[in-house]
């Protein structure tokens, strides 16, 4: 079966073509990173009307690429949310619509099960049950997956998000919006000169908490006489060592209190090379599997959502083309 997933849940607007046997046939993205950027964050309103500008022309060109006539789609999946309203509204009433028109089913989706699912586009798919460590712009989740919508968040952030701590961080090192790829990028050439704290590290719980360590940041930053090149670098390494530290010992240990061998990482900050590095490690060392998404897959796509919409295939179908998007859905609401 051939499902068409659409993603306009933020900055980026994402179509795939997924095949329910073959797997993805192709995948398209524009990011609107250049038309936020000046700002120093997402204007909504922008946002939705950039969606409108490239949603269709993508899904044309996607058909295009991948020699499908549309008439051929047999399902559109799509992001109902959580995000940003308008940009939700944008990708809800064109899949909607299309389904409508062509008389075939529209299947909404959560975006983070979309993410969280994103490993599952890959040769090795990971099998239920598993971890999964879900970090993006707006999530640091810790979530035992049972099976297909049936999702326990055990683990959440209290304030910052990783990838809003990473982008913050940036920002304060002059780095640009969104910033993680920046920092991470200024951090290979860094040194161990400087020690930040580890939040919440030792803590017998599985939350997160990273608004003190991009404060601690800053204190670093307004101590220096100078922000050379350097001392950037040394800084950016300092915070992905400390962030990266704590993300994997509450992975680990979320694995060893659900009893748990099978972990997946997935969001924006889990194409992040160090976490990615640390993970491998301690999985090996504690005979864990793990899975990632390609590094394509980590950030907002649209292949995910296709995907996501090929595994609730056998759920009943929506009775009609009527919508409302979900700007605050939490996921474990599905
Ligand atoms: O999943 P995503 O595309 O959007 C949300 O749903 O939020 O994640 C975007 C986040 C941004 O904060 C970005 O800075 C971060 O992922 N990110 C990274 C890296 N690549 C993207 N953070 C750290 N290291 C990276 N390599
Ligand atoms: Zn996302």
């Amino acid at each position: 079966m051939l499902i068409l997933g659409i993603e306009t849940s933020c900055d980026e607007t994402g179509v795939a073509i997924y095949d329910s046997e073959k797997g993805l046939l192709g995948h398209k993205l524009y990011s609107q990173i250049k038309l936020h950027a000046k700002y120093g964050g997402v204007v909504p309103e922008l946002a939705s009307r950039d969606h409108i500008n490239y949603i269709i022309p993508l899904i044309n060109d996607l058909l295009k690429d991948c020699k499908i006539n549309i008439q051929n789609i047999e399902a559109i999946a799509y992001t109902s949310g959580p995000g940003l309203s308008g940009a939700l509204l944008v990708g809800s009433s064109v899949a909607e619509s299309l389904a409508c028109a062509l008389g075939i089913r529209s299947i909404p989706i959560h975006h983070l099960e979309g993410h969280l699912l994103a490993p599952m586009l890959e040769d090795r798919k990971p099998k239920f049950p598993f971890i999964a460590l879900l970090v993006s712009g707006g999530h640091s989740q810790l979530i035992h997956v049972k099976e297909l919508g049936s999702y326990k968040i055990i683990g959440d952030t209290l304030d910052d998000a990783a990838g809003e701590a990473f982008d913050k961080t940036a920002q304060l090192l002059g780095l640009g919006y969104p910033g993680g790829a920046a920092l991470s990028k200024l951090a290979e050439k860094g040194l161990k000169h400087f020690e930040l704290p580890r939040p919440l590290l030792h803590s017998n719980g599985l939350d997160f908490s990273f608004s003190g360590l991009k404060t601690a940041v800053l204190y670093l930053v307004r101590k220096q006489k100078k922000l050379t090149k350097e001392i950037k670098a040394d800084i950016a390494y300092a915070f992905e060592d400390s962030i990266t530290d704590v993300l994997v010992k509450k992975t680990i240990q979320a694995l060893k209190q659900e009893g748990l061998k099978r972990v997946i990482i997935s969001g924006g900050v889990g194409a992040n090379k160090t976490l990615r590095k640390k993970i491998i490690a301690e999985c090996n060392q504690n005979e864990f599997e793990y899975f990632f998404p390609d590094l394509t897959f980590c950030t907002d796509n649209g292949a995910m959502i296709a995907l996501a919409g090929s595994l609730r295939l056998n759920m009943p179908p929506k009775e009609n083309y009527s919508f409302s998007v979900k700007p605050r859905w939490k996921l474990t609401e599905i």
